[in-house]
């Protein structure tokens, strides 16, 4: 009989990717895990002068990693985005996390999000979904998830602003060497911007079905 099944969900910042799969984890009774979060600890090690990637090996930043560095309250900073997207460029720190990641979902399956879930953790992933949307979208979501209201002021200032600092972490996410963030071959692209969770959420159940039901699981 087959294993669980191992469901990648990839795609650009602020794209709806843990939205989708934390609901797509507990719709099919999966394990879920926010691969960002490995990458924003380490960052915000880094930040806290905690360590130092330029001096520490791979082995190192993941023994330095605990359970309680992933819960920490700081982790969804501006300046923690940029630690954990400069972080992710080094083939050590990205080396020293890929054993974490693949044991989660080893013994119940999982959904994982991320950059590489389906192009380098798990390129025999049962299904691997990317989820996207245009920069100015994930901006807009990205304002209002931290507190921006649609009638401010600097309402427009304060979009321009995320979009800028999205369109950063996309260009360094898409062209590093180490595992950068692109569309494996065999993914379904779900395309985000017109759609309410909710939608995302029934389309990605519906390709789910489909894929699974096609390999017999
Ligand atoms: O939530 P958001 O999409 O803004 O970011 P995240 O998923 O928490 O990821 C933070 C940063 O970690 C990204 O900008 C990537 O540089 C890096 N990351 C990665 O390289 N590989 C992953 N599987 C997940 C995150
Ligand atoms: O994990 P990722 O950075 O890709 O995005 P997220 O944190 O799941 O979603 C970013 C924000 O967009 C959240 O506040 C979601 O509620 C919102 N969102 C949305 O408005 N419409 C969607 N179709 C998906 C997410």
């Amino acid at each position: 009989t087959k294993s669980l099944p191992v469901i990648a969900v990839d795609g650009p910042a602020a794209a709806g990717k843990g939205t989708l799969a934390k609901c797509l984890a507990d719709a099919l009774c999966l394990p879920y895990l926010d691969t960002g979060l490995l990458y924003r600890a380490v960052g915000r090690l880094m930040l806290d002068g905690d360590l130092d990637p330029a001096t520490q090996s791979g082995e190192q930043i993941a023994a330095a990693l605990r359970p309680d560095d992933l819960k920490r309250t700081d982790l969804r900073t501006p300046d923690v985005d940029r630690a954990a997207s400069l972080v992710a460029g080094d083939q050590a720190v990205r080396q020293a996390l890929v054993h974490t990641q693949r044991a989660f979902a080893a013994e119940r399956g999982g959904v994982l999000d991320g950059r590489d879930i389906g192009t380098v953790i798990f390129p025999d992933a049962d299904v691997k979904l990317y989820i996207t949307a245009s920069v100015r979208t994930r901006a807009e979501r990205r304002y209002m998830q931290t507190g921006g209201s649609v009638d401010a002021p600097d309402r427009e200032a304060r979009i321009s602003e995320v979009e800028a600092a999205l369109t950063e972490r996309d260009r360094a996410d898409t062209s590093r060497s180490a595992a950068p963030l692109r569309m494996a071959a065999d993914a379904v692209k779900i395309e985000t911007d017109t759609l309410i969770a909710e939608q995302v959420l029934a389309e990605a159940i519906r390709i789910v079905k489909s894929v699974l039901d096609a390999k017999a699981f």
